[in-house]
């Protein structure tokens, strides 16, 4: 069977052959359909990502953390049916309190895996074998190849609901008790860009967002689909409006810093990209607005169960509630055979790319 690899250490990825897996006690065989290519993927295969790190004994890695897949094969009484539609989860528990209850998002020593990142194949061959306790169930089957944005989007669930939990300590609310009156910025307008866009808009708020290009207008025009404002920046000359809350998805440090300056006070900024390049200066002046406007910067990372069983019913909901949003941010769908380039170099006018498995 046909599977992507790379080699921890060297930049590259290839299509390979290799032997089909098998089942051990209490596992299933799962076909995979679809897998989605993102940042973390493309930071793999340059070779940028420092924690990378094949399975113990192997020297290569089968990428691919982002898949939707069928059950295939299964143990007499398995509590899992045979054609389930599944999304499997990234990471895997360590023996740390919190991996213990199922929050290995929240790992508190570093000892976990991540499937296709660190210390375990991922999802990008034709069929894999996995332990029922991390595969989650599709219910609406309607979603086809949508429910592969499930993985990005519970990262995103998850960082909503620690903002939600941080914007408890001060009243934020607005007079009507929403939270209409308040303005998010996010850096971004990638596919975790879009999907954090719309979910502040579901939750009710006033939602603008940039990036440095809009090949074509596309994304001004997916931005105002889903009820959200665009506007290009080039450059840090252009600045940031004043916002309640600030997301960035670039990891830029220059940008980050300009997204903390433009929060009003018990402003919340979310940081989710990363980029090991670049450094950016902060003066002593930024460190007390932090401190007198009671800022609060959240790092987030990862998700639970919960978050991929959330993702999924936002994604339902979404499908019903924008036509054809979803769909459009799925830029392209390639078989294995055409990845590799697109995996080593991010297409122009690309939200979402796509690898048809079956
Ligand atoms: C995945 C996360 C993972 C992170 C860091 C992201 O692309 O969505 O689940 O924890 O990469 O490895
Ligand atoms: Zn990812
Ligand atoms: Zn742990």
């Amino acid at each position: 069977m046909r599977a992507i690899s790379i080699r921890v250490g060297a930049p590259g990825a290839s299509l390979v052959q290799v032997p089909e897996p098998r089942r051990r006690g209490g596992e299933v065989l799962l076909r995979t359909l679809y897998t989605g290519i993102c940042g973390t993927d493309r930071g793999l295969v340059r070779n940028q990502l420092p924690f990378a790190r094949p399975p113990p004994g192997s020297e290569s890695l089968i990428i691919g953390h982002e898949a939707l897949a069928r059950v295939e094969d299964v143990d007499s009484g398995a509590k899992i049916r045979k054609g389930t539609l599944v999304v499997p989860m990234v990471r895997r528990p360590g023996k740390c309190l919190n991996c213990l209850i199922g929050r290995q998002d929240n790992c508190s020593d570093g000892d976990f895996v991540e499937a296709g990142i660190r210390g375990l194949d991922g999802f990008m061959r034709d069929y894999f074998t996995d332990d029922p306790t991390y595969l989650v169930r599709v219910e609406d089957e309607s979603l086809g190849m949508l429910a592969v944005l499930t993985e990005p989007l519970k990262n995103i669930v998850k960082a909503y609901e620690v903002y939600d939990l941080v914007s408890r300590r001060a009243l934020t609310n607005c007079r009507d008790g929403s939270r209409s009156c308040l303005t998010v910025t996010i850096a971004g307008a990638g596919p975790i860009g879009m999907l954090f866009a719309m979910i502040f808009v579901s939750n009710g708020m006033d939602v603008k967002m940039f990036s440095r290009h809009d090949p074509e207008g596309f994304l001004s025009e997916t931005a105002s689909k889903i009820g959200a404002e665009y506007f290009l920046r080039e450059d840090r000359s252009k600045p940031i409006p004043q916002s309640d809350v600030f997301v960035d998805t670039t990891g830029n440090p220059g940008v980050v810093v300009d997204g903390v300056r433009a929060l009003r006070p018990n402003g919340v900024a979310i940081l989710f990209g990363t980029d090991p390049s670049g450094s950016e200066p902060v003066s002593g002046q930024d460190i007390i607005d932090v401190v007198e406007k009671n800022v609060t910067i959240i790092g987030t990372v990862d998700g639970a169960k919960e978050h991929y069983i959330k993702a999924l019913s936002y994604l339902s909901s979404w499908k019903n509630s924008y036509p054809g949003v979803l769909e459009s941010m799925i830029t392209a769908v390639v078989p294995p055979e055409e990845a590799i380039p697109i995996l080593m170099e991010k297409p122009a006018g690309e939200i979402k790319s796509v690898i048809r498995w079956e």
